[in-house]
């Protein structure tokens, strides 16, 4: 019986072995369940070795284009689901390369020239983050930021309270608060950016972690890969997992983000708040109360931030205090990596769905803007404009707050003179700074939460998102 015979189930790694693997030992080292998913990145990496393996003359081009061939027909079965992953074929690396044996016979056992599942493996994650990056991740950041966008188009000159301690605090625009995720989403995006600069470099060619004494051409495999190069250090390349952390963690900050909206806006939808609507469509009931309306997909958003952080805390956790070197240790990354990843985008998917289907209270948001005294922050500034120092103002405005307060009123109910008695500075021009829309209206620093700077980054975001 040979090797490749389908119904043998030796490894290829087998030939010092005097037994078979125990069923437990098949079982337990099996990684082709979470990692078929790489089957195509896989695929465009042998390839790129095996017209490397032509090009320095290792291989024949007979051997070249039977590799090729039999690569297209694996390929093809995978797509139409008819390919076998049979487990005890270990990982998605064996699974092809046996099934191309099969195929091709002596050039299929040739491709494996020069190389290990070690620096595959390397591979083939940079090229699966890279597409993930690419084609998944970036693109739905800024579908949810263009979500952001809209909503600040369709109601950002919305006056709402903003908090600090989750006390009311000072007026903004419903603008700016939807900018700001806007504004963070983009930190996520180069986030991603960064690390698909930092990773783009080719570890093909490490082998098991020392390199090959063959004469191999890494830099060509890299180009044709669209590597910006090669890793530096054979024993780093199949050692580092240091692009699949930092994807799991760009993926956390980004859930925690995504978090605090959902946190938000459970809490804007709630009676209480009512400063949300979220669309039937989007929202859920109750087995039992018949009046119920939840916000059932923002909790799920909310928690699934245990996914993201779980799945870094996991690979955290591997790295930690592995010998130099590659460790099996090291396949279990990929589980945690792809429920990360998967986790994130779906989360990033749902978020903007919800943001498009809902609408401020306009009305309640403004009403919550009247009660708290939330414009005792400009009036201090406006006796600050008439040269009073700001810890007097502050002194001054402070005791305003606690009359108003005792006589149940707003600082802008208060009577003239009795402002006119607290501070010798104030005019009748007061009341031009009082209240929420006078102070939106006011607010003058760049990046403030008032209507200048929000039409401006309005404009701003709209022109870099047409982009
Ligand atoms: N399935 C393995 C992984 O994901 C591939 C590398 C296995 N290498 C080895 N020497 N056993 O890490």
């Amino acid at each position: 019986m040979s090797q490749n015979d389908p119904s043998n189930p030796k490894p290829s790694w087998h030939g010092r072995f005097t037994q078979a693997p125990a069923a437990a030992t098949q079982q337990f080292v099996e990684s082709l369940t979470v990692d078929n998913r790489l089957w195509k990145h896989d695929i465009v990496g042998s390839l790129a070795h095996a017209h490397m393996l032509l090009k320095v003359g290792l291989i024949s081009q007979e051997d070249f284009l039977a590799i090729q061939q039999g690569m297209k027909s694996i390929a093809e079965d995978i797509e139409q689901g008819r390919f076998i992953f049979d487990l005890a074929k270990e990982d998605i690396h064996m699974a092809i390369e046996a099934a191309l044996i099969e195929r091709t016979g002596e050039p299929g056992k040739r491709l494996h020239t020069a190389r290990s599942r070690n620096d595959q493996v390397a591979l083939d994650l940079r090229l699966w983050l890279r597409e993930a990056i690419d084609e998944a991740m970036i693109p739905a950041v800024r579908r949810l930021q263009a979500a952001f966008v809209h909503m600040a188009e369709r109601q950002g000159l919305a006056i709402m309270p903003g908090y600090t301690h989750m006390q009311r605090a000072q007026p903004i625009l419903a603008g700016a608060y939807c900018l700001s995720f806007v504004e963070g989403l983009d930190r996520d995006a180069s986030r991603f950016e960064d690390l698909r600069r930092r990773i783009n470099f080719s570890p093909l060619g490490s082998g098991a972690l020392a390199g090959s004494t063959l004469p191999i051409d890494r830099d060509a495999v890299a180009g044709s890969l669209m590597f910006d190069g090669i890793t530096g250090n054979s024993i780093d390349a199949v050692s580092d997992r240091d692009p699949v952390v930092e994807y799991a963690f760009a993926c956390s900050l980004l859930a925690a983000r995504l978090s605090r909206l959902a946190e938000d806006w459970v809490l804007f939808c709630s009676q209480e708040f009512a400063f949300l609507k979220i669309d039937d469509a989007y929202c859920t009931g109750s087995s039992m109360m018949p009046q119920k309306r939840n916000p059932d997909l923002l909790e799920l958003i909310r928690g699934r931030t245990g996914r993201a952080y779980g799945s870094l805390m996991a690979l955290m956790t591997i790295v930690k205090g592995l010998p130099t070197g590659y460790n099996r240790d090291l396949q279990e990354d990929k589980y945690h990596l792809f429920t990360a990843h998967d986790s994130t985008l779906l989360c990033l998917q749902v978020a903007a769905e919800v943001v498009d289907h809902s609408a401020f209270n306009e009305q309640r948001m403004l009403g919550a803007c009247q009660v708290g005294f939330l414009d005792a922050t400009a009036l201090a500034e406006y006796l600050v404009e008439k040269k009073v120092p700001f810890r007097e103002a502050h002194q001054v405005v402070g005791n305003l707050v606690a009359a108003a307060e005792k006589q149940n009123c707003e600082l802008r109910e208060l009577p003239l003179a009795q402002l006119k008695a607290a501070s010798a500075a104030i005019d009748h021009d007061v009341f031009d700074w009082l209240g929420a829309q006078n102070v939106v209206n006011r607010y003058v620093s760049k990046g403030s939460a008032g209507v200048k700077s929000f039409k401006e980054a309005l404009e701003n975001w709209q022109a870099r998102l047409a982009r």
